[in-house]
């Protein structure tokens, strides 16, 4: 079972913080995109609890697996990679690539994402795969995206240059919409294996279709286990409703920004590994609610390394922020800190305790100092960082995201700003009708 506890204290015992009668009034709006969200689940909603996608993804990997791939490259930017990322990120080895390099027989293939067409990492990223061993993954919903077919279109290049037309059809797979897009035409043009995304679930909503279930299979993580905690969420929301903390924390990040001028919702985790989760969350949530002139701007920070870089300006600066930290209760591994130089007042005290209790007291340490600057902060707390916990998170702050735009009154589900950037794009490289 994932143990994912949300934390609002200091956000109502704060001045300047969410009064408990601010949130009483906003109360009948909350229930009433919660029912509705549940009356009318959007896809990313039935996810957790089918095996339509979870299946084919292991099937696929699997059989990635036993054919000896050395590198696996996933190509696509956005919901169609951050996703994966994130999950790659928290559940696998910090050296993933070189810890394999060094093993005598690899359990799977080493990981490459190709996101932005950046000339320089496409190239480095080409230096050290093994192209005859290498198997690729194209994922794009649209099947259509510049940056991401630009990618395709560079990879299939060198693939076919080292293993002919057939070979090359062999090692590729496109993950996209299985009815619209370019990317079908060519799946069927040149007979390429396919993973579906769902039509109904959005980029950034799609974590738990093949777009991160099929990678994440593919190095071995538990994709049944992140799915159970997805589905624990959708359970828990679905009996709790409004009451349920992630669906509250809409209603609390919605008054910071709407009533109390807080622009800025910072994602601290105190942990590495989650870094890149806070990456992902930053695209959901600012992707999905800035419109109409609306939505808070999210930001990404890590515990304790940015203590050192932004903690002044959360501290001091402007009152415009809330911070929200994600603590980790028992981290994967944990290092005893020796005793040494115990004569050296500022040095022999660390000895004794471990790496990870002083990751948590910082986190402690730096919640309390924000609580008396009366600077509002919240606290997710993950009993652990493995697949049910991620799974159970990833799914609460979909949620929260979906029901943040009901009460914004935005979309949470289009992306209309930016389509402008896109048809200058086109135009200017040529694409016929723009
Ligand atoms: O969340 C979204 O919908 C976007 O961020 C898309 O994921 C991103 O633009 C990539 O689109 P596509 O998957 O069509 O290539």
């Amino acid at each position: 079972m994932a143990n994912v506890v949300f934390d609002y204290t200091n956000l109502t015992e704060v001045e300047g913080g969410v009064g408990s009668g601010e949130l009483q009034e906003l109360r009948p709006r909350l229930e009433e995109a919660i029912d509705e969200l549940l009356k009318n689940p959007p896809g990313f909603m039935r996810l957790p609890k089918t095996t339509e996608f979870s299946h084919p993804s292991k099937a696929l990997a699997e059989e990635l697996r036993a054919s000896g791939a050395t590198d696996f490259i996933h190509v696509g930017i956005g919901g169609s990679a951050l996703g994966p990322i994130a999950l790659h990120r928290a559940l696998n080895h910090p050296y993933y690539n070189l810890l394999l390099e060094n093993l005598e027989n690899r359990p799977g293939p080493r990981l490459h994402f190709a996101e932005n067409p950046d000339p320089a990492s496409l190239s480095a990223m080409l230096d050290v795969v093994k192209l005859p061993n290498t198997w690729v993954n194209v994922v794009t919903k649209s099947g259509s995206t510049a940056e991401t077919m630009a990618n395709f279109l560079v990879i299939r290049g060198a693939l076919i240059d080292a293993l002919g037309e057939g070979g090359y059809r062999e090692r590729i797979i496109f993950t996209t919409d299985p009815q619209e897009g370019y990317l079908v035409q060519i799946a069927n043009r040149e007979t390429i294996k396919t993973l579906p995304i769902p039509p109904d679930v959005g980029g950034r909503f799609s974590v738990l279709t093949p777009v991160g279930l099929f990678p994440t299979a593919v190095t071995g993580i538990d994709i049944d286990a992140l799915l159970r905690g997805a589905a624990q969420c959708v359970d828990e929301v679905t009996e709790r409703g409004a009451k349920h903390a992630a669906v509250e924390g809409a209603a609390y990040h919605y008054l910071l920004n709407a009533s109390k001028g807080r622009n800025v919702r910072v994602m601290m985790p105190y942990a590495d590994s989650l870094d890149r989760l806070a990456a992902w969350f930053v695209q959901l949530w600012a992707e999905s609610l800035g419109k109409e002139g609306k939505g808070s701007t999210p930001h990404a920070a890590v515990g304790t390394t940015d203590q050192h870089s932004q903690l002044q300006l959360y501290m001091e600066g402007p009152q415009d922020k809330v911070v929200e930290f994600i603590e980790v209760e028992d981290h994967p591994r944990d290092l005893p800190i020796p005793k040494a130089f115990e004569d050296l007042e500022g040095v022999g005290y660390l000895g004794s305790h471990t790496v990870a209790e002083l990751l948590n007291v910082e986190c402690d340490a730096t919640r309390k100092a924000l609580t008396e600057a009366g600077r509002p902060n919240c606290t997710i707390k993950l009993g652990a960082t493995n697949e049910e916990h991620l799974g159970y998170l990833m799914q609460a702050l979909e949620v929260q995201t979906a029901v943040a735009g009901s009460l914004y009154g935005v979309n949470a589900f289009n992306q209309p700003g930016v389509e402008a950037g896109k048809r200058i794009t086109y135009s200017r490289m040529g694409r016929p009708g723009y």
